[in-house]
């Protein structure tokens, strides 16, 4: 994981044992925090009629001016669900991140992307990890969905499962959309801390809009390095909580035998989400 010849970015020298480390508040400069406040702002235009509800409605309670001090936030996130959220130098090794998870801890990397990684950077800073990812960590049912990936992280890595499990968590917990009364919307923090992908997971005809199908999702592999071409579709958060309950021993079992697929194709037994059926919803909420 740590490969010398490809170092990490983040400061791994200060770490304790469970890769935390302190946030440092005080260390970020006026430049970091405006530039923190311009992601924010540029974002919070593009949320109406893109991000779901719950994510709107949390991404103000946890509101803050410029870059975030982790106290404040877990001041409010554990009143909420009992989640905090923890500093950490950059990317963890993967039983770490379980383990964290499975304790309702969520790791938050520290540093704040360049200027001109403005709009785009491959590894999670903090404006993707905390904007993106901890307001949902105030919805019951997610946070609870969420520990339970991370129980099952622990699980899957004695099973070999560990990349089917992770397609479920790109699928859903980064790139996932909701089918909800005003139409689609999304609650995937890869999305959410996204300034172009947010409207096109919406509005573009070019990707597939597929209902979640457990099976299917851990079937597809993905890319991290453009917009999606296969998006999966929740009707609730209560549905993604029942249907990942299962015992996921005997599905990594029949997995293997499985073919895996492509994300720019769709199989049969989707169900397909059409386009029209949410510019006309969203048309009709805007009149
Ligand atoms: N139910 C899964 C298992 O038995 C664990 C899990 C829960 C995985 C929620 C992902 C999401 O392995
Ligand atoms: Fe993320």
């Amino acid at each position: 994981m740590l490969k010398p010849e490809n170092p990490l970015r983040g400061d791994y020298s200060q770490m304790r044992a469970d890769y935390t480390v302190d946030q440092d508040w005080a260390a970020y400069t006026p430049e970091e925090h405006a530039l923190y406040r311009r992601l924010v702002e540029r974002q919070s235009r593009k949320l109406p009629g893109y991000a779901c509800d719950e994510f709107i409605e949390h991404v103000n309670e946890l509101l803050s001016d410029g870059i975030p001090l982790f106290e404040v936030a877990n001041a409010i996130l554990g009143r909420a669900t009992g989640w905090q959220i923890v500093g950490v130098p950059g990317l963890i090794p993967d039983d770490v991140f379980f383990t964290h998870l499975a304790n309702r801890r969520f790791p938050v990397t520290v540093w704040l992307r360049k200027p001109e990684e403005f709009d785009y950077i491959v590894e999670p800073d903090v404006f993707h990890d905390f904007f993106g990812h901890v307001p949902l960590l105030m919805n019951p049912v997610f946070a609870d969905y969420l520990q339970e990936y991370g129980r099952g992280g622990m699980k899957a890595a004695a099973l070999g499962g560990l990349g089917y499990l992770a397609r479920l968590y790109w699928y859903t917990v980064e790139f996932g959309l909701i089918d909800t009364p005003q139409g689609l919307r999304t609650y995937g923090a890869g999305i959410l801390s996204s300034g172009g992908e947010i409207l096109h997971c919406v509005d573009s005809p070019a990707p597939h809009r597929v209902r979640f199908d457990l099976m299917r999702v851990m079937q597809t592999e993905y890319r991290i390095d453009r917009f999606q071409d296969t998006y999966f579709v929740i009707d609730s958060y209560d549905q993604l909580f029942r249907e990942t309950a299962q015992d996921f021993a005997p599905l990594y079992a029949r997995l293997r035998g499985l073919p895996i697929i492509d994300p720019s194709v769709t199989v049969g037994g989707d169900t397909l989400i059409p386009l029209a059926r949410h510019h006309d919803l969203n048309r009709r909420s805007a009149a």
